[in-house]
């Protein structure tokens, strides 16, 4: 199924449709995994630094899926356990031009995690990304270093039936989509004065 934004303000059709289901249905076709995170790849970031890293598992390498799956939330795994792709999205932690701590580096490896998701919602994927997940189990799992922090989880396939899901998901799953208004975020002169154009 779909679920696009009910938007106040036209945007692009690829925001609108893209939105976090859990029904997930067939697997993946290998170039269009490369195609996401070809997509990740031109995000922007400070200094260019791209501390994004991914560690990425698909449905048919069955112990590494497993391996992934574990890691999550059990809330999450009701649902992530049949999507096609699994995924883990990683920031580094330092600058690699002089070491030194990247304050961005989690905002950076979010933005190439919006740039893959838009990226699949324009291949007809769908995504959903998880902060339920056992970070420190992932660390252990994956051998991720020190210097490398894991800052969401992430489902990737072709979108599945809903009724496939157990029923109270379903509900969750066909309930319409809200979002605060652009005058309780959008401020200008000071916090909290929205801006005159909202
Ligand atoms: C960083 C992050 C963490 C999230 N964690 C979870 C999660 O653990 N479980 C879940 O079902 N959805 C999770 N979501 C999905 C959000 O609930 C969802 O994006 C939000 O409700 C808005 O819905 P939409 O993506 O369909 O527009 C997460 C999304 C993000 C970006």
């Amino acid at each position: 199924m779909e679920n696009p934004a009910i938007n106040d303000h036209q945007i692009h059709p690829l925001i609108s449709q893209r939105w976090s289901p859990r029904a997930f249905g067939k697997l993946v076709e290998k170039d269009k995994l490369a195609q996401l995170f070809e997509a990740a790849r031109w995000s922007s970031s400070c200094f260019n630094d791209q501390p994004w890293a991914f560690i990425v598992t698909t449905k048919d390498d069955t112990v590494n899926y497993q391996k992934l799956l574990d890691c999550l939330v059990p809330a999450n795994v009701i649902w992530a356990q049949v999507a096609p792709v699994l995924g883990l999205v990683i920031a580094q932690k330092n600058f690699k031009h002089n070491g030194k701590p990247n304050a961005w580096a989690e905002y950076d490896a979010g933005q190439a995690t919006a740039t893959l998701v838009l990226q699949a919602t324009a291949l007809n994927l769908v995504a959903h990304q998880m902060g339920g997940f056992d970070a420190a189990k992932a660390i252990a799992t994956f051998n991720i270093p020190e210097t490398a922090k894991p800052v969401a989880a992430i489902a990737i396939g072709y979108a599945g039936e809903t009724s496939n899901l157990p029923t109270e998901l379903q509900e969750r799953e066909t309930a319409p989509r809200n979002r605060h208004p652009l005058s309780s975020f959008v401020f200008t002169g000071e916090w909290g004065s929205s801006a005159p154009f909202v």
